[in-house]
């Protein structure tokens, strides 16, 4: 007896699979496919271990913009971390979170974190799915506790039900909850700018001739650097930036590895949507694009680390060789890594 319901049952589940175009009846959540766009390096984030659903989307994004990740129930990820601003806290040189505190760090943008394997500016969540541990429970952040977090959770009902469609049961734990946070983050995938349509040759995409004249600029100065499609060649490197006295604890990579070596070096950030991020570097000093290449031409220092090698000149003396013009087309290239599709994609958006 008991069988013959279980096949009635599993041939009502086979009927309704192979339904086509009539999704209503299969149950169970969907797999989402995390773009590879043809320009970019491999993935990173082992997608085998976490493979993203539309449910585990839903209740990643929904945890993204929940308050109660805080002790006050006002400052989520998404405080911090806005859409527009390429998700990162707009107009704040350093972030500020719980009780108005400050810490010593601008904020990064979320943004194709699936091609990445380290995160933040030196490289202290080595898995993303780790990474929001640190502002949950960092003071000047969220200031709260995992345990509390999961508590919170579990007194809100609107909360079981998401669970259960992305993990199977209603349980709430932690390693669902940051499971489902990267499924949300792994989706943001920004790889529609104008610099892509152009590299990939789509929708009759071109350069202006100062854009083109950027390009070249930025491949021989910048992209030893700023290396692939994604920006960045995921390296801890100082850049000759000025030390600064108002934040006594940053040591950049050294904080990490403890290596006087790497002492202000910084994982090389990446430059997409860079014209929406301002302000710029780990402390947000400078306010806009021309401000950061006045100094990677003249106000580069021996900052108590090690110089990378690249920006010494033959002379020893440090810096690279910009003329203004030079300087005006790299900005116009730069803003063709804008990419509106992503900052105005509504499937990242809290409302
Ligand atoms: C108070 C502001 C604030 C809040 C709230 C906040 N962040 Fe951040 N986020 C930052 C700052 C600042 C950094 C850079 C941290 C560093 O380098 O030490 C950062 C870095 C990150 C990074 C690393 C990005 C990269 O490219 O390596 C990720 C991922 C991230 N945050 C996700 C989250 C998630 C998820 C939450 C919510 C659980 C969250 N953040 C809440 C300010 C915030
Ligand atoms: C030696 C490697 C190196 C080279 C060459 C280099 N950069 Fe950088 N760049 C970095 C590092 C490291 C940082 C982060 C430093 C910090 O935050 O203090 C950075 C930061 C930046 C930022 C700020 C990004 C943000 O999110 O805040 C911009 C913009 C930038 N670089 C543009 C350029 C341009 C344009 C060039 C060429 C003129 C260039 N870089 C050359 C390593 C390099």
């Amino acid at each position: 007896m008991k069988k013959t319901i279980l096949i009635i049952v599993f041939g009502f589940v086979l009927w309704s699979c192979s339904n086509d175009g009539n999704e209503a009846y299969i149950a169970g959540p969907f797999f989402l496919e995390v773009d590879q766009p043809s320009n970019f390096p491999e993935i990173k984030y082992d997608l085998k271990a976490n493979t993203p659903t539309d449910a585990g989307f839903e209740l990643g994004k929904k945890l993204f913009y929940e308050g109660n990740l805080s002790s006050s129930g006002i400052i989520s990820c998404g405080f911090c971390h806005e859409q527009a601003s390429a998700f990162t806290h707009h107009g704040h040189t350093i972030s500020h979170g719980e009780n108005g505190l400050e810490g010593f760090r601008n904020t990064q943008p979320i943004q194709n974190l699936a091609y990445f394997d380290e995160f933040t500016w030196d490289g202290a969540a080595i898995h993303l799915d780790l990474q929001p541990i640190i502002p949950i429970t960092a003071e000047v952040e969220m200031n709260e506790t995992i345990p509390s977090v999961l508590d919170k959770l579990e007194s809100m009902p609107e909360y079981a039900k998401l669970f259960e469609n992305a993990f199977g049961t209603a349980e709430i734990n932690s390693e669902r909850m940051l499971k489902a946070l990267s499924q949300f983050m792994v989706m943001m995938v920004s790889s529609n700018s104008k610099y892509d349509k152009v590299m990939r040759q789509e929708d009759g995409a071109s350069f202006t001739s100062l854009e083109e004249e950027g390009l070249i600029a930025f491949t021989e100065k910048c992209a030893s650097c700023h290396s692939t499609d994604l920006f960045s060649d995921q390296s801890y490197r100082n850049n000759g930036i000025p030390y600064n006295p108002k934040h006594i604890e940053e040591q950049g990579r050294q904080r990490v590895s403890g290596y006087e070596a790497d002492f202000y070096k910084f994982r090389v950030p990446s430059l997409r949507n860079i014209e929406m991020s301002f302000p710029y570097m780990h402390d947000g000093r400078f306010g806009t694009l021309e401000a950061v290449l006045d100094f990677y031409s003249e106000g580069m220092v021996e900052n108590g680390g090690e110089v990378d090698e690249r920006l010494k000149k033959p002379d020893g003396s440090l810096g690279i060789d910009l003329q203004n013009k030079e300087k005006e087309a790299i900005i116009v290239f730069l803003r063709t890594l804008t990419d509106y599709e992503f900052l105005n994609d509504k499937r990242f958006a809290e409302f």
